[in-house]
């Protein structure tokens, strides 16, 4: 019988297909395999039995990969199995950006009186807001998230503009014909109106977007962060919103520094959170892993 052990709950379909399939699940210190969710993982979690990790979901960074690497241990994640979840929430976000909608739900629940809807049409002009039609959106990172946040975007009427060092042109071209390429990244940064970032977090994208890219923006740019926070230097665009260098900012990751701004969206790490989502990457997880442990084949399934 295989074992494995879970750290945190992924949706209830993969463990199902673990018990169907007789798996033993978190009944010994000596699992085969790891499978989890955002739980951060510790060296110390990482027996010597342990031949593989899945994640269900795409970044790694809870895990010590390196420690992993190191003993062996092959490390697999679901990408592309939550990103339409997380491309529908960047699509919503940037819709957000331009239309006061949160605004206007919450006034409108303030309203008394038997004229509330005269109330309403009086007061409407304080929640105008602009259209994404014709503006210029940059898509920093091409994988499965960006490429299908470019195409969509195109689809509401936005120029879409993309940049990523690790996409060849023609992998792109196939991706999106409507995505213009950026000559490099500093492209992105001075010509476009809304700004988002779909790279993974390592040492090279750590505050990739900090006060010198931040400084190159548009005033009225409108950057957003669905990656992981580190990625972009929170500090650096407080002080640019703050100074009216950049128009605002919308993030899926809490930091204190950022809450309570006018010009600041934080969403409490939302972006994968849809039913279809967790679905989709406990059962991609469940097979990769179930298959490796199986056939020592390596390849996501
Ligand atoms: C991911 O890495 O898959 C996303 O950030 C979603 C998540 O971890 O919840």
């Amino acid at each position: 019988m295989h074992q494995i052990k879970t750290f945190n709950a992924i949706a209830p379909e993969g463990m199902e297909r673990l018990e169907k399939e007789k798996y033993a699940i978190n009944e010994s210190d000596q699992p085969e395999g790891i499978i989890l969710r955002s739980k951060k993982l510790q060296e110390t979690d990482l027996p010597d039995s342990v031949l593989g990790i899945a994640r269900a979901g795409t970044g790694v960074n809870n895990i010590p990969v390196d420690a992993c690497t190191e003993k062996g241990i092959v490390v697999f994640n679901t990408p592309g199995a939550n990103a339409n979840a997380v491309k529908e929430l960047v699509l919503t976000s940037l819709l957000m950006s331009v239309r006061p909608v949160v605004q206007g739900i919450n006034w409108a629940q303030e309203l008394t009186g038997p004229d509330i809807s005269e109330q309403a049409e009086a007061h409407k002009k304080q929640f105008a807001g602009r259209e994404l039609e014709g503006k210029k959106l940059g898509v920093i990172g091409l994988g499965s998230i960006g490429a299908m946040v470019a195409n969509d975007a195109y689809r509401l009427g936005m120029e879409v503009m993309g940049y990523d060092p690790y996409v060849s042109v023609d992998t792109a071209w196939s991706i999106s014909r409507r995505v213009q390429r950026a000559q490099d990244i500093s492209e992105i940064f001075t010509t476009c109106d809304f700004i988002t970032v779909h790279v993974p977090l390592q040492e090279k994208t750590f505050h990739l977007i900090g006060q010198k890219e931040i400084a190159m923006m548009k005033n009225s740019a409108h950057l957003l962060n669905f990656s992981r926070s580190e990625i972009v230097d929170n500090h650096a665009v407080v002080e640019a919103i703050n100074n009216n260098e950049l128009a605002g900012f919308t993030t899926d990751f809490a930091d204190e520094q950022l809450l309570h701004h006018d010009h600041i969206t934080v969403l409490p790490h939302l972006g994968a959170s849809t039913e279809e989502a967790e679905t989709n990457s406990a059962k991609m997880a469940v097979r990769t892993l179930k298959r490796f442990i199986e056939t020592g084949v390596i390849k996501r399934s």
